[in-house]
């Protein structure tokens, strides 16, 4: 769709004129009513893109390509080493089966604007339910299964969804996690109750049903009609995503219809060099926005085969499991965190694993979700022979903010950068008063406004909060959150969040909501809670604690019942292990906890005294307790 052959020219087409670019990649949607007005300035917290248009984001996924012919085109592959499955879904499997649950949903009572909650593993069942959700103009929104009872509560509570969908377990190596009774224990703790509870029975472990609210997945799907797409407005949300913010309680960042379903198609191509008919692979989990976009909505839009895995890149069975599907389905383009490739060097470092497979038609690895440390990025190059992109986004962005264009020829290989800014984002690195910086100097990654499409337009039911997490602090700017460089030559170096926001295997967490878990221990005075470097997840969280006046406990005890709560209330994904009872944390004159000298010392590294601590000895002793 766009004539510009190198990066250079069509980023500068795009900067000249942001409109034209965007109406001509959007003729890669088809569009049940054209736009308005292709930015319409005066709608929502900066304006918003394709008004007055109408589609549907389901039909543009399954319909149009079975419409195109290529209905017995494999769509998903759905390879499972937990169950020991290999299953290929056509288009005309996935649409057959999409129409039918969203007869169902609709038998329910969803309709249009109505919210879905869905909790589920890696199954196919699970992307039909984010399309039926999409064919019936509903809102999805799917909360990742390694979350705890209390945080699937806070998200049921703050969408309002009039059906949750389900499965009756996940599957982890080693150990079956039932889905059910943790649904159950949240939607008990939430105030807001569904009207049903559609269970996907998995044999592994059948779910206890209530009567009267709870219907089972294939039941409801058998005895459905097919239902009809339902035209939306371009910008009516199609899902809320939940992600940490810089609270206990999580952000609902809202995916519209139509900028999403214009950006995902043309990022396929643009980005990572894949097309209709060819095979794509991304090893993450449709409960991350990396999922959302690119297991399920982007290979779709594109008319690719999108590969959905059921496993870990290690242990089921063994580090060559990535190489395995890679050779097995064909796939191109692998798209992972830098944490599976780390776990795979952890345990084959020589890459014999890697050489049993033919890896001949695999043509690039694209990494995210955290920074790729430079040494895994070479391990990996020179491992596979073939590029490695790392490339910077968030949930918020919903598709990258910086990477390498296949299409245009990837620029040369800079271990630890994440690329070039893509089209549609005009980053600078700002100084804390918003003032731009020179190149070559770290600041505050922030893009000049409006956003492109496909990003965030505000936070669900929250559009103050949206302002003023994002855009009140830069006037006329989106602050990322990030600290980074913009060097000579434009490629962005990422360095680390501004916030209290940690990122553990991929996995974007808030400190801040586990110091809230930790303080509510009955014997918890005060707490502090870091991110300390960890050579397999990236970071790790660790919290310190300074026990109540007159307690006597065994600290070993108090620390065991504090990872148990937070295991507890956030989930297993916070990986919390690592709790330390203190006897003072060390902090300002003024009594801010001086978390960055307390990860210093835990990453090992000089952590000057700052000139306003009120109490050295503080910070001596921690150096003594973490002693490497
Ligand atoms: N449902 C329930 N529990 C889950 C879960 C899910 N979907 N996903 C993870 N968990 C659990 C794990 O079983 C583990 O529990 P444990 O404490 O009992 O062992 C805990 O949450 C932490 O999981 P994780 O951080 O993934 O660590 P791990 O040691 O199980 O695996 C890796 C480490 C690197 C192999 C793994 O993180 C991985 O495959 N990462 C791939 C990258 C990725 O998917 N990133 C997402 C964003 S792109
Ligand atoms: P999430 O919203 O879960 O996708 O997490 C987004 C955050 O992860 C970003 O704000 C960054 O802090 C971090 N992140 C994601 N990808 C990268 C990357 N390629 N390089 C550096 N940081 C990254």
């Amino acid at each position: 769709m766009t004539d510009a052959t190198s990066y250079a020219t069509a980023y500068n087409a795009w900067l000249r004129d942001p409109e034209a670019w965007w109406a001509k990649e959007a003729e890669g949607i088809s569009w049940a009513k054209k736009w308005d007005r292709i930015f319409d300035p005066s709608l929502g917290a900066f304006g918003q893109w394709f008004a007055g248009a109408e589609l549907n984001t389901c039909y543009n996924c399954l319909d149009r390509h079975v419409e195109a012919g290529r209905g017995n085109q494999t769509a998903l592959i759905y390879d499972s080493p937990m169950t020991g499955q290999i299953k290929h879904f056509t288009y005309a499997d996935m649409l057959t089966q999409t129409e039918k649950m969203a007869g169902a949903l609709a038998a329910l009572g969803v309709g249009k604007g109505d919210r879905v909650v869905i909790y589920m593993p890696m199954v196919p069942e699970a992307a039909v339910t984010m399309l039926a959700s999409a064919r019936l103009g509903a809102i999805h929104s799917v909360v990742f299964g390694g979350f705890a009872a209390a945080e699937l509560a806070t998200r049921i509570e703050d969408a309002q969804p009039k059906v949750i969908v389900t499965a009756s377990c996940g599957l982890e190596p080693g150990r079956v996690v039932k889905y059910k009774p943790l649904l159950d224990a949240a939607i008990a703790m939430s105030a807001h109750k569904p009207s049903n509870v559609v269970v996907l029975q998995r044999p592994q472990a059948e779910a206890t049903m209530i009567a009267g609210r709870d219907v089972d997945f294939n039941e409801v799907v058998a005895a459905a009609a097919p239902h009809a797409c339902v035209n939306v407005l371009a910008t009516d949300p199609l899902y809320i995503l939940y992600t940490s913010g810089t609270t206990g309680k999580p952000k609902g960042v809202v995916r519209d219809n139509g900028g999403h379903a214009v950006v995902l198609w043309n990022s396929m191509k643009m980005i990572y060099g894949v097309d209709a008919g060819e095979v794509w692979w991304t090893a993450s989990d449709v409960g991350w926005v990396v999922g959302h976009s690119y297991i399920v909505y982007g290979p779709l839009l594109r008319g690719c085969t999108s590969i959905m895995y059921e496993g870990k890149p290690v242990g089921t069975p063994d580090a060559g499991a990535f190489w395995r599907v890679i050779s097995q389905h064909k796939a191109k383009v692998l798209f992972t965190a830098p944490t599976a490739m780390r776990a795979i060097k952890q345990q084959d470092p020589d890459g014999k694993f890697a050489r049993q497979y033919d890896l001949s038609q695999f043509e690039a690895l694209y990494l995210a979700g955290e920074r790729c440390d430079p040494p895994t990025g070479v391990w990996a190059h020179e491992l596979l022979g073939k590029p490695v992109v790392d490339h910077w986004w968030q949930t918020e962005t919903g598709w990258p903010i910086t990477a390498g264009f296949r299409q245009f020829g990837l620029f040369p290989f800079k271990p630890g950068s994440g690329g070039r800014p893509c089209p549609g984002y005009d980053l600078h690195a700002l100084d804390d008063d918003g003032k731009l910086l020179p190149k070559g100097t770290s600041g505050n990654l922030s893009m000049k406004l409006p956003l492109p499409p496909g990003c965030g337009p505000t936070l669900w039911n929250n559009t103050d909060g949206y302002k003023r997490s994002y855009i009140s602090d830069f006037p006329g700017w989106y602050r990322t959150g990030d600290a980074g460089v913009i060097d000579e030559e434009g490629d962005v170096w990422v360095m680390g969040r501004t916030d209290d926001i940690i990122n553990v295997a991929g996995h974007r967490l808030s400190t801040g909501s586990m110091e809230e878990v930790l303080a509510s221990h009955k014997d918890v005075a005060e707490c502090a809670v870091i991110g300390a470097k960890d050579d397999l997840k990236g970071q790790t969280p660790m919290g310190f604690v300074v026990l109540k006046a007159g307690v006597n406990r065994p600290e070993a005890e108090v620390a065991s019942e504090l990872v148990a709560l937070v295991r507890e209330r956030i989930g297993p994904v916070a990986a919390f292990k690592d709790a330390r009872v203190v006897a003072r944390l060390p902090k300002t004159r003024s009594g801010k906890i001086l978390r960055a000298s307390i990860r210093r010392i835990a990453d090992g590294e000089t952590a000057p005294v700052p000139p306003t601590i009120e109490d050295p000895q503080a910070l001596e002793d921690l150096k003594t307790l973490l002693q490497h």
